[in-house]
């Protein structure tokens, strides 16, 4: 997704914007761009399809020159208008004057457009953001004040938008706002720093402020000049980030994607810390005091989320319906919106649970607000910090997942069962479903998880082998029954978004119903066989796939002499409860879908076509 940063102040500009918009790379982009205003009063543009290092060879000569005074810069994502050297960002106006760089869409464009086209505006691309340069042109022609043409140009476009804008009358200042796309503003004794998410800014300030939607104003270096939607003065309130840079790099491993599968015994002890209270061995969540008595009485929940979040999704409403009396609805964030029902009937009834590791995805937050419109109580569980979505809900629940890099989300997905986990057993206790002697177990092997992530991460050379036999398939199938096949759903998801093989997660007693016309001689099964309740049936289907010749590579448990019996290659995981299976389960499926695409020779933290933060519908 789209990414932006600005930069006005002591330190030479060139390097620090073009370091700040590295790290926005790992939201996916298929060009870029930097606006500088320079000494003599001149914007000097540049933009290349392809990768940053194709801009920056652009730059040598003007990269630490003391001529420029500030600049902005761009990734794109291409939304309107293929991606190429003319559709990226920076645009200008007709003078050249006035450059901008926009993360959203412009929904009013071609309406704008063709009323500047009759006034004479001139366009070089297909982009909507083009249009609001042009607009400030407009504006500035009939005010001559600067400020001014900013303020009239966003109060006439419709849409999410986040800008940052030079222009050159003023030397001094940048421009900007965020309007239903994520903005964030730094400050630091050198300088004040615009970008579109904290971990571009991070080497330069941990001073910095999430903005809210409909903010607006300019930075000069100095200061941060704030206005809310209605017009007021806000004064700059930034939070300080206490995360570690060295988090946000690879540590040694080749891709952020490893790193992150391997972080994860670490960050589901961070997503139990300040939930469990050991000394009682009790879930306490006080985040959620405020809905105590709605979380007793609800007789609905509400769940939406999309991609990976939407899977922890599954799982929680499993769990809520198993351990709760609850009616529970789950939909994907682009749907629910869409959905015909009427939100109103038991909306006194009925909470809500949206899932998001950005915050920020479109749909999601979409949902989101349909919800709140309904006086729903939102809980957000949610891993970035001053996200939309923590911001918006009525209790966001942290997951502590730290920063995710990686497209293919990992411990993010750990994260949000751990605390959807939490969640469902903290309602079924104060529902009084759960008694104290299953809440001591529950708590004690939730505490246990961490250890156990460390040994099962101990499968990789096993994985690693199967990735091998396996790395040139067509299709890959998973079959499994209730919580295994939503953790297959997952698997799925990340073996097809970074190896490109079809793959397809198949509840194992629908094979019969259709799907197993798919298999033949040779073809991939991964069965999960961890839950024991079904687990008899599972294996009848494994001999099923079995007999169409299938290759069969069973995910069940280290002493399961009968799973094995079954499978041409075993992945072991040491015994535990069924209930937890999917957060074990899931490991050696993100191995694997690592593993098939490295082997591969794919792009296995960036794919093709995917962004880490999906901020337009
Ligand atoms: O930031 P979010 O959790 O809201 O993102 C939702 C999906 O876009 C995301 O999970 C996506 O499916 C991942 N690429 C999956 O690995």
């Amino acid at each position: 997704m789209c990414g932006i940063v600005g930069y006005i102040g002591t330190d030479k500009k060139v390097p620090v914007i073009i370091d700040a918009l590295k790290r926005l790379e790992y939201r996916g982009y298929d060009s870029s761009g930097i606006a500088l205003l320079m000494e003599d009063g001149s914007v000097v543009i540049e933009k290349k399809k392809g990768p940053i290092s194709v801009l920056e060879s652009e730059l040598t000569d003007i990269w630490n020159s003391d001529k420029v005074l500030l600049g902005i810069a761009h990734t794109r994502w291409a939304t309107h208008g293929e991606p190429n050297d003319t559709n990226a960002h920076p645009h200008t106006d007709c003078t050249g004057r006035v450059a901008v760089v926009h993360n959203g869409i412009i929904e009013n464009f071609q309406h704008l457009k063709d009323m500047l086209i009759k006034e004479g505006h001139i366009f070089k691309s297909d982009t909507d953001t083009e249009v609001i340069a042009h607009l400030i042109e407009k504006y500035l022609k009939e005010t001559g004040n600067p400020f001014e043409a900013f303020k009239k140009t966003i109060d006439t476009l419709e849409g999410a938008y986040a800008l940052a804008v030079i222009i050159a009358d003023e030397k001094d200042k940048i421009f900007f706002v965020r309007q239903q796309s994520p903005m964030v503003i730094g400050k630091s004794d050198k300088g004040t720093y615009i970008a579109s998410d904290i971990p571009a800014i991070l080497p330069y300030t941990r001073d910095i402020m999430p903005l809210e939607d409909g903010t607006y104003g300019y930075i000069d270096g100095k200061e941060v000049v704030l206005f809310d939607k209605e017009g007021n003065r806000i004064p700059f309130t930034p939070i300080k980030i206490d995360w570690d840079i060295e988090s946000a790099e690879k540590k040694g491993y080749p891709h952020f994607m490893l790193k992150e599968i391997h972080e994860q015994p670490q960050t589901i002890q961070d997503a139990l810390r300040g939930r469990i209270d050991i000394a009682k061995s009790e879930i306490v969540m006080p985040e959620l005091d405020s809905l105590v008595d709605k979380l007793k009485t609800a007789k609905k929940v509400y769940i939406t989320a999309c991609g990976t979040a939407f899977h922890a999704g599954l799982i929680l409403k499993y769990l809520l319906k198993t351990y709760t009396d609850l009616s529970v609805e789950a939909d994907v964030g682009s749907e629910f919106r869409y959905m015909p029902w009427d939100l109103s009937r038991d909306k006194d009834d009925s909470i809500a649970v949206v899932i998001s590791q950005s915050g920020e995805t479109a749909d999601t937050i979409a949902a989101m607000r349909l919800i709140k419109s309904y006086d729903i109580p939102v809980i957000g569980i949610v891993n970035v910090v001053g996200s939309t979505i923590y911001r918006e809900s009525d209790v966001p629940l942290v997951i502590n997942a730290g920063p995710e890099i990686a497209v293919a989300s990992t411990k993010a997905y750990t994260n949000q069962l751990i605390v959807g986990y939490l969640l469902a057993m903290y309602i079924a206790k104060l529902r009084g479903f759960i008694d104290k002697q299953f809440e001591h177990q529950f708590v004690s092997d939730m505490l246990a998880l961490p250890n156990l992530i460390s040994t099962v991460l101990g499968v990789e050379e096993t994985v690693k082998d199967i990735a091998l036999n396996i790395k040139d398939s067509s299709n890959i199938f998973f079959i499994g029954r209730l919580l295994d096949h939503l953790i297959n759903m997952e698997g799925s998801l990340k073996l097809k978004e970074i190896s490109y093989i079809h793959s397809e997660a198949i509840q194992a007693g629908e094979l019969k119903h259709g799907p197993l016309a798919l298999i033949s001689e040779g073809t991939p099964v991964i069965a999960t066989v961890l839950q024991d309740r079904v687990k008899e049936k599972q294996i009848s289907n494994i001999i099923e796939v079995r007999a169409r010749k299938a290759k069969t590579i069973v995910l069940g448990y280290r002493d399961d002499i009968e799973a094995q019996s079954v499978a041409d290659m075993f992945i072991g995981l040491p015994r535990i409860d069924s209930l937890f299976a999917p957060i074990a389960g899931i490991i050696p499926l993100q191995l694997l879908a690592y593993h098939v695409a490295v082997m591969r020779g794919n792009n296995v933290d960036k794919p093709r076509n995917l962004a880490k933060s999906v901020t337009v519908e």
